[in-house]
Formats: structure tokens, C-alpha cells, sequence
């Protein structure tokens, strides 16, 4: 594995494979990596020739008040995890790099608010906006042929599909599924926010997402009144909850009959993290 830290270093890594004809995937990360991470390294080199992997806590993704300055930084232990995974170049740019006119300067993308000002992007404006921008600009350099994104982050997943065929960007987005612990919860960089016993009591979040999902499958059909129960099994564990949300899967609009293919999305709130989780639902 090599390391670039600047655009022009991992143009001139990637520049001999392009000339070669090999397919370049890309793995962008803010670091911190685990297993889920790790997961996306493998899924990324069964599509390609080439995998980059970038490590970048993008500034112009976090609000003021959030976790930008105590975001794990863990540079040297990404390093050793990725020189045994598929990786063949870690790309880690510092912030004059990735918005070289400044932050204050720089070209925003803004994502279509139907689609971007609901669930997570209504309690945290503004945050779409950089994870577009910032992701772009790791396609651009790049040149990538394909992008590897984790469902987790489900809103934002689909936010950089709609933006990668809107402005034409040439990569293949390639969705990989949730990896999750032994307990359920989903694997985050956040979860280390938490305590051992706020951590087992995350795991709520999955298996409330479960019991929903098994109640469509058995034929319920009162969206709301499910949202409702879901919620309401969350708070009787303590858990906040900013949302909890049953949408058509594709659109992330209510459902309307002939939607077939349903997400279930929750935001919850345990003492020193958020915690974001969703499941699919396919109506058969
Ligand atoms: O999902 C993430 O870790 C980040 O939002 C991403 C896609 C790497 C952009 O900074």
C-alpha cells in the first residue's frame, strides 16, 4: 500500500494505473476505521483493479456545536488496518488540500431539499451539503469508476447516487449493506462515545427496526401507528428519538400504495453520541 497526501501525489499513484487501463475504486472514510470500514475496502476491490481509500474528517460536514473536534483521529492505527485489507492507497489530505481557496471560499454543492432537508438533514442543516461537496471533490481527483458507500448512512447514500447521475461524475455507486455487532447495533466511529451500558442499550435501535419490519411483513399496514409503537419502545428504554420513520425507499417520501420497497430510518439520542440505524423492508 502507498500514501498520498496531497491531490497531486495520488494523481500521479493513480496516473500509471489509468494508463494501464485498470479500474479505480474509491473507499471515502472519515477514519477511525473498523470492521464496517473494512468492509467496503473488500466490496470495493471485487469492482475493481485499484482501491483508494481516503481518510478525511471534512470540516464543512459538521455544524458548529458538533463532534468536528473530538471526532477520532487515528491515523497510524488506519494505516495498520488497511496494509492487511485490499487497499493499495490510502489518500489522506489535510483541509488546504481538499478546500484550497479556503473553507470560506469554497464551491458548495447544495443537495435537492426534498430529498436532503428531511430525517437527517432537518436536525442537521447544512450537513448534506458538505458531505456532497466533499465527496465530489474526492471523485473528481480521483476519477474513480467507482465509489463504495456503506447503507448505513442511508439518506446520505442516496443523496450521492442522485448527485453522482445528476452532474454526470462517472462513477459507479456501489451500495454495501450495514455491518453490524454481536449485539446489533451498527458499526459506527460514534459508538466509542459511548458507555458499555449505553452501548448494549443501543442495540434497542436494531431490534426495534426488526420487530417493525416482521410487523409489515406480517401485513400491518398503519405506517403511522408502527412510527408510533417504535418510538414509543425507544423511550420506554430512555432512548431519545429524533426520528423514526417509515418512507418509500427510493424517494424517502411517505409511502404511497404502490410502493414496494420500504426503508424504516431512526435517529437516536443516547447520553454523549447520536446514533443513526435503518432497515429495509421489501413488500412482496
Ligand atoms: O460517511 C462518511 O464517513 C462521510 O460522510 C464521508 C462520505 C466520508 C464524507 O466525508
Amino acid at each position: 500500500m502507498i500514501e498520498a497526501h496531497s491531490r497531486g501525489d495520488l494523481q500521479q499513484a493513480l496516473a500509471p494505473h489509468r494508463q494501464a487501463g485498470r479500474r479505480i475504486a474509491l473507499v471515502p472514510t472519515m477514519g477511525n476505521l473498523h470492521a464496517g470500514h473494512l468492509s467496503l475496502v473488500e466490496l470495493a476491490a471485487q469492482h475493481a483493479d485499484v482501491v483508494v481509500t481516503s481518510v478525511f474528517v471534512n470540516p464543512t460536514q459538521f455544524a458548529p456545536g458538533e463532534d468536528f473536534n473530538r471526532y477520532p483521529r487515528t491515523l497510524s492505527d488506519d494505516r495498520t488496518a488497511l496494509e492487511s485489507s485490499p487497499c493499495d492507497v490510502l489518500f489522506a489530505p489535510g483541509v488546504a488540500d481538499m478546500y484550497p481557496a479556503g473553507i470560506d471560499n469554497t464551491v458548495i454543492i447544495k443537495p435537492p431539499p426534498k430529498l436532503a432537508n428531511r430525517l437527517c438533514g432537518a436536525s442537521r442543516p447544512g450537513h448534506f451539503d458538505g458531505v456532497l461537496t466533499v465527496v465530489a471533490r474526492l471523485l473528481l481527483i480521483s476519477l474513480a469508476d467507482v465509489a463504495v458507500f456503506g447503507e448505513k448512512d442511508y439518506q446520505q447514500l442516496l443523496l450521492i447516487e442522485h448527485m453522482c447521475h445528476e452532474l454526470g461524475l462517472g462513477a459507479r455507486i456501489v451500495r454495501a449493506p450495514v455491518v453490524r455487532e454481536s449485539s446489533g447495533l451498527a458499526m459506527s466511529s460514534r459508538n466509542q462515545y459511548l458507555q458499555p451500558a449505553q452501548r448494549q442499550l443501543a442495540s434497542a435501535l436494531y431490534a426495534t427496526l426488526l420487530s417493525l419490519q416482521a410487523r409489515i411483513r406480517q401485513g400491518e399496514r398503519d405506517l403511522a401507528g408502527l412510527e408510533a409503537d417504535g418510538r414509543r419502545q425507544l423511550r420506554d428504554r430512555n432512548i431519545g428519538v429524533e426520528y423514526l420513520q417509515i418512507v418509500a425507499a427510493e424517494t424517502l417520501q411517505q409511502p404511497i400504495d404502490s410502493d414496494r420497497q420500504l426503508r424504516i430510518l431512526v435517529a437516536a439520542i443516547l447520553p454523549g453520541a447520536r446514533l443513526i440505524d435503518n432497515l429495509a423492508v421489501d413488500l412482496i
